[in-house]
């Protein structure tokens, strides 16, 4: 079962490499709901490519997450994969769809994987909508693992320590927290929103920690950036909403852009 998951992320490599006409890439980019405008700014497109034309991959469910793989030249001159969308748990396709854009981008010679989100925010004391948190650590409440058997794999520094330094020397302000992943599709409640405060969470979605986690297995150096779209349910009296989520990526999709666009040319 998942030897096949990890043969058809080979296939899928293969068919990239061939489409793109690019034996490997320097790093690969998933762009989560609000960061697909940024993408825009990365980069010169030199190919795009459809998820339904690689083995594996499901076109996304939900508006505002894209379904397309762009091969992009940086400015600097690295050539990047950048992930429009992704396949979250909530889908119900399972844990190997979710993790299998990070294993193709593995197979395909990535060394370094930026993983975005749009989160809600734990701490609206110190956190605005609209700003971009780097990920330092998480807790992954999917009750899913994308990896099965008996191989234990050290996660004592997901979230590499010198992909976020080098951030901070690009944007010297940016806040840093831990992110909390659960399964979804439904937002949390308030009351869960005050548990995952007390345990530590700092902005909390429904992706990323499985993606991460395989990557690690990959051996993949981690950069993981949240975009605060809304606190958390309970916390401004607002009821949420998707809209909401995509609109506050749409406001600050420039500056988003910007600001990956310089870490990967110094990465
Ligand atoms: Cl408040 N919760 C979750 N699980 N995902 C989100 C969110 C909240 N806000 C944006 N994405």
């Amino acid at each position: 079962m998942t030897k096949d998951a990890y043969s058809l992320a080979g296939e899928a490599a293969a068919a990239l490499r061939s489409a793109a006409a690019l034996d490997t890439f320097d790093v690969a980019l998933v762009m989560g709901s609000g960061w697909v405008p940024a993408a825009d700014a990365i980069g010169e497109t030199l190919t795009e490519i459809a998820f339904s034309d690689l083995p594996g991959f499901r076109a996304p469910a939900v508006a505002g997450h894209g379904g397309t793989i762009r091969v992009v030249r940086t400015p600097g001159g690295r050539t990047a994969l950048i992930f429009l969308g992704r396949t979250h748990l909530y889908e119900g396709l399972g844990v190997d769809a979710v993790v299998h854009g990070v294993r193709t981008a593995a197979a395909a010679g990535v060394r370094t994987l930026v993983l975005t989100n749009a989160a809600g925010g734990l701490r609206p004391e110190t956190q605005d909508v609209g700003d971009p948190v780097l990920i330092s650590d998480h807790i992954n409440l999917t009750g899913a693992n994308p990896i099965t058997g008996t191989t234990f794999i050290d996660l004592t520094e997901v979230y590499s320590r010198r992909l976020r330094d080098l951030v901070r020397e690009i944007d010297p302000g940016i806040a840093e927290g831990v992110y909390v992943a659960f399964r979804g599709p439904t937002y949390e409640t308030p009351a869960e929103i005050r548990m995952l405060r007390t345990l530590g969470g700092d902005m909390v979605g429904m992706s990323t920690v499985l993606e991460a986690i395989a990557a690690r297995e990959a051996g993949l150096e981690v950069l993981g950036v949240s975009l605060v779209t809304n606190p958390g349910a309970g916390l401004s009296g607002e009821p949420l909403n998707h809209e909401e989520v995509l609109e506050v990526g749409r406001a600050t999709a420039a500056r988003m852009g910007v600001l990956l666009a310089k870490a990967v040319d110094r990465l």
